[in-house]
């Protein structure tokens, strides 16, 4: 009986001390949100998410992302006229704040990032960030991800940093921006991009 006793205590100890250190994992220990939101903000800030998708305003040295603004996209009061029409031998063209980019591939504006339900990712899950990144569709499903986002060069990433990245954007301030909807170009994009041969350059 003793013996019995003995066992169930030390079962339950080695129990214990398993499940202490599952609970220390999700809190902070390597692949556990808090260090991913952490190596997510590393990644993001190293990797330029803040060039396209917060808007530039003019500060002391220059153009800079605004980032009171920051992740929340083509500003929605800033609205564009016509895009000049794309003519190589310079094919595109950013406005002033840097988050709106018109080329052979249309208008496209940079996505509000931050968790706002009803402006940015808010109801995205873990694994629509991860497909959309993977395989360049809008949301992981639809539409083509336009230029200039960088997604076949994100698609590289590994997914514990893909997780990460999209841990960070989850706990951000949210900021409520309605980007407006990418635009197609009224031309096909083939014909357009021709304009940009070199023979037909400079002359
Ligand atoms: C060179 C500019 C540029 C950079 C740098 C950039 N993006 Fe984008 N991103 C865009 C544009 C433009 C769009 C909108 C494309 C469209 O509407 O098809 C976009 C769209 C997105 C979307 C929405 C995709 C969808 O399904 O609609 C996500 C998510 C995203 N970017 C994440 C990021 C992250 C994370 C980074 C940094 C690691 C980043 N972007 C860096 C320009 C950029």
């Amino acid at each position: 009986m003793k013996r019995i006793t003995m066992f169930t205590i030390a079962t339950f100890t080695v129990l214990y001390a398993a499940s202490l250190a599952l609970s220390a994992d999700a809190v902070d220990t390597p692949g556990g949100p808090a260090s991913r939101a952490a190596r997510g903000k590393y990644l993001v800030t190293a990797m330029g998410c803040n060039d396209c998708h917060t808007p530039w305003k003019v500060g002391p040295n220059g153009p800079e992302p605004d980032m009171t603004k920051m992740l929340s996209g083509h500003p929605q009061e800033f609205k564009l006229p016509a895009a000049p029409a794309a003519k190589g031998p310079w094919l595109w063209q950013a406005a002033a704040t840097n988050t709106a980019f018109a080329g052979p591939w249309g208008v496209s504006y940079a996505a509000n990032l931050t968790p706002d339900t009803h402006t940015g990712l808010g109801i995205w899950t873990e694994d629509i960030f991860v497909k959309a990144i993977r395989t360049g569709k809008h949301f992981g499903t639809s539409r083509p991800i336009q230029p200039p986002m960088p997604w076949p060069a994100f698609r590289n990433l590994n997914d514990e940093d893909l997780k990460s990245i999209y841990a960070y954007l989850r706990v951000i301030p949210p900021v409520k921006n309605l980007v407006p909807d990418y635009a197609p170009p009224k031309e096909p994009a083939q014909k357009l991009a021709s304009a940009a041969k070199p023979e037909r350059s400079g002359k």
